[in-house]
């Protein structure tokens, strides 16, 4: 069965122009993109993405980073679509990620760690009402 996540390409991946190498990984898989948006994540959306980090020590430099440039917003799905869309970005340390994964090729540092994706279909559904609220 079908089922959507929401994934975000962070901006050091938009700046370092990694938008299609990263798309390309997650469509080969065979996930598809429902939907495609590139723009500013605002102050508001950053924080209710991020609330179950609020008060952690990093937090406020996850915001300031996430609010630091354009992102590629993506509603994307397939079978088990939020697991396999972790698989594909590896552990969210890029320093520890495996080689051949999202974080682990194109991401060095924890602060800049190239792509966020839902950690469950619920918190997916949650994010695609933060992220595209039309
Ligand atoms: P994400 O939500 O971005 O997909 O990442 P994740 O589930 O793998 O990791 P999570 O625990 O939800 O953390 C969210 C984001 O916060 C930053 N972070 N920094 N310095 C630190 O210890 C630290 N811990 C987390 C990362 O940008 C992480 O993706
Ligand atoms: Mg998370």
């Amino acid at each position: 069965m079908s089922q959507r996540t929401y994934l975000m390409l962070k901006p050091d991946a938009v700046a370092a122009r990694h938008i299609g190498e990263i798309i390309a990984r997650i469509e080969r898989v065979g996930l598809k993109i429902e939907r495609l948006e590139l723009a500013n994540v605002t102050v508001d959306q950053a924080k209710a993405n991020y609330a179950e980090h609020e008060g952690k020590p990093f937090y406020a430099g996850l915001i300031e980073y996430i609010t630091s440039g354009p992102v590629v917003k993506m509603i994307v799905s397939g079978p088990g679509a939020v697991a396999v869309a972790r698989k594909l970005m590896g552990e969210t340390d890029p320093a520890k990620a495996a080689p051949g994964t999202i974080r682990g090729d194109f991401g060095l540092v924890m602060d800049e760690n190239v792509i966020h994706g839902s950690d469950s279909p619920e918190s997916a559904e949650r994010e695609i009402g933060i992220f595209f609220p039309s």
